[in-house]
């Protein structure tokens, strides 16, 4: 006599233990054709071209880097003159302004009357003479043995040009509390 159990028995039995014949659950069986579906799509994409190979990721890659280098590389600087005209630039005193808060001013104050680092805002200088290809430099190369942090490569050539500028449109406003004097006197 069979009942309905035993139209499900595979035939597989072990020392008393059976094995049912159950439909496997249905996330399964889903997730399984599915994957049979996504390899053909995979092979599809890539093989027509339409996906990128390992070598066009590694090009696209690399060229994301020259592009990365190429805004923090070595600064074509432009003439005094030129840089002057562009300082008087309000965007761009803007972003220096932004960004002397959040990476200089820790050190040189919050009105440039100078902390940690001197006053920016005397006509005192320890490295060249105030000049913005001076303060360009002194920013890009920094003086690691005094404390000063090198920016270039950390910071874009737009942000410390503007920086520069944003430093050059405080000259001669006299905080409150300055630092003492340091430096030679540029007249
Ligand atoms: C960790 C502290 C520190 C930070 C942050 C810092 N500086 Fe300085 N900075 C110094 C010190 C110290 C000196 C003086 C170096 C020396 O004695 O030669 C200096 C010198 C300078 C000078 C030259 C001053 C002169 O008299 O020749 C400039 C310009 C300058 N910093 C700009 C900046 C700018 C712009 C930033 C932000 C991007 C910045 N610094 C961030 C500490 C700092």
């Amino acid at each position: 006599m069979s009942n309905e159990m035993d139209k499900e028995i595979v035939g597989h039995d072990y020392d008393g233990i059976k094995e049912y014949d159950n439909p496997l659950p249905g996330w399964w069986l889903l997730t399984f054709y599915g994957t049979i579906i996504f390899a053909f799509i995979y092979v599809a994409h890539y093989e027509s071209g339409s996906g990128n190979s390992l070598k066009k990721d590694l090009e696209i890659a690399l060229a994301q880097i020259e592009t990365l280098k190429s805004s923090v590389g070595p600064i074509k600087l432009d003439s005094e003159e030129v840089l002057l005209e562009k300082a008087k630039d309000p965007k761009l005193l803007a972003v220096g302004a932004e960004q002397f808060q959040g990476k200089c001013a820790s050190c040189h104050g919050n009105e440039l009357q100078g902390l940690i680092g001197p006053n920016l805002t005397d006509n005192f200088w320890i490295h060249g003479k105030g000049t913005l290809t001076d303060v360009i430099t002194t920013i890009r190369t920094g003086v690691a043995d005094k404390g000063m942090p090198p920016w270039e490569g950390i910071l874009k050539n737009e942000e410390i040009q503007a920086l520069a500028s944003f430093i050059h449109s405080k000259y001669g406003s006299q905080p409150a509390n300055p630092k003492e004097p340091q430096g030679q006197k540029i007249e």
